[in-house]
C-alpha cells in the first residue's frame, strides 16, 4: 500500500507539528509541509516570534496554527500535546527540529558543566519528551513519521576522520556529542518501534545559515530543510533509525 492511499483513508487533513519552528530551519520545514496542503502546528516557545511566524506563514498561504512549545519543560510539552490533540485528533508527522549549541568555544578541558547538561536537556532530552508526548497521537495515524534534526557534527566517524571543521564543526564539548547522543537515541527508538508502522530517522541539514551559527552557514534555510521534509514524506517502506543528508546517508 503506498503512503498516498493510506494518507487517503484517513479523515481530515494530515497533521504536522514542527518544534522550533519560529524561524531557521524549522521554519521553512513548516512552509515545506504547508505546501503540501498538510495543517502544521508550529511549535515555538516565545509568543511574539511563534504569532509572527504564524501570521507570515499563513500569508503565504498556509494551513498552520500556534504550538506553544518549550521543549525542556514537561508541562509546556503535556499543554502541547493535548493542544494536538483538541485540534486535530492524531499527528501524522512529528519534526523534532529545537535546538541549540549552547555557545561557543566548548572546548572540553575548559566547559562548565552547566552548559553540556542544558544542550544535553533540549537537544536530546527535549527530543524524548516531546517524542513520548506525542506517541499516543501518531499512534492514531496510519503512517507516522518522526524526523530528528541532528547534524553531521554528530558523527563520530566525521569527527575522527576530518580536518574540516566545515564537516566536524568547533571542537565542543556539548553540542556536537548531543547530536550523537539524538543519534543514538533515534536508533533506539526504532529498534522498539520496529514492530509498528511508525518510522523516525535522524537528519542533517548542511552548514545552513541561521541564528545558531552567526548565519555564517553556507545553504539557506529552504535548503536546509529540504532533507527532514523528505523524511516526513518517506513512503510504508522507506528506513527507520537511519542517518540522512542530501547527498545519502551519513556514517555514525
Ligand atoms: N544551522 C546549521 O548549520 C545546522 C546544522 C546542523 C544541524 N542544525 C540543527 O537544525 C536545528 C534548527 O537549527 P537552526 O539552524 O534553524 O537554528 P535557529 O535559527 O537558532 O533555530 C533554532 C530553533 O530552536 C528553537 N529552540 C531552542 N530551544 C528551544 C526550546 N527549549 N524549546 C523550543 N524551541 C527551542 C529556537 O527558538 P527561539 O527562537 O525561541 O530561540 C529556534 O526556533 C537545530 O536542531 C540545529 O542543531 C543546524
Amino acid at each position: 500500500m503506498s503512503e498516498r492511499n493510506e494518507r487517503n483513508e484517513q479523515p481530515g487533513r494530515t497533521t504536522a507539528l514542527v518544534t522550533g519552528a519560529n524561524k531557521g530551519i524549522g521554519y521553512e520545514i513548516a512552509a515545506g509541509l504547508g505546501a503540501l496542503g498538510w495543517s502544521v502546528g508550529v511549535g515555538a516557545r516565545d509568543t511574539g516570534r511563534r504569532e509572527a511566524a504564524v501570521e507570515k506563514l499563513r500569508a503565504a498561504g498556509f494551513d498552520v496554527f500556534g504550538v506553544p512549545l518549550d521543549v525542556a519543560d514537561d508541562g509546556s510539552v503535556a499543554a502541547a500535546a493535548a493542544l494536538v490533540e483538541e485540534r486535530a485528533g492524531r499527528l501524522d508527522v512529528l519534526v523534532n527540529n529545537a535546538g541549540v549549541t549552547g555557545g561557543m568555544p566548548q572546548q572540553p578541558t575548559m566547559v562548565d558543566p552547566a552548559v553540556v547538561r542544558a544542550v544535553v536537556e533540549t537537544n536530546v532530552i527535549g527530543v524524548i519528551r516531546v517524542t513520548n508526548a506525542m506517541l499516543p497521537l501518531l499512534r492514531r495515524s496510519a503512517s507516522p513519521r518522526i524526523v530528528n534534526m541532528s547534524s553531521g557534527v554528530g558523527s563520530i566517524t566525521r569527527q575522527s576522520e576530518s580536518a574540516d571543521v566545515s564537516m566536524t564543526g568547533p571542537i565542543s564539548a556539548a553540542y556536537s556529542p548531543s547530536k550523537t547522543f539524538l543519534n543514538a537515541v533515534t536508533v533506539q527508538y526504532a529498534k522498539e518501534l520496529r514492530d509498528t508502522n511508525i518510522l523516525i530517522n535522524a537528519v542533517c541539514p548542511g552548514y545552513t545559515a541561521t541564528d545558531l551559527n552567526g548565519f555564517r552557514g553556507i545553504r539557506t534555510p529552504e535548503q536546509g530543510a529540504a532533507i527532514a521534509i523528505r523524511l516526513a514524506t518517506v513512503p510504508a517502506d522507506g528506513p527507520s533509525g537511519g542517518f540522512f543528508e542530501d547527498a545519502g546517508v551519513v556514517p555514525w
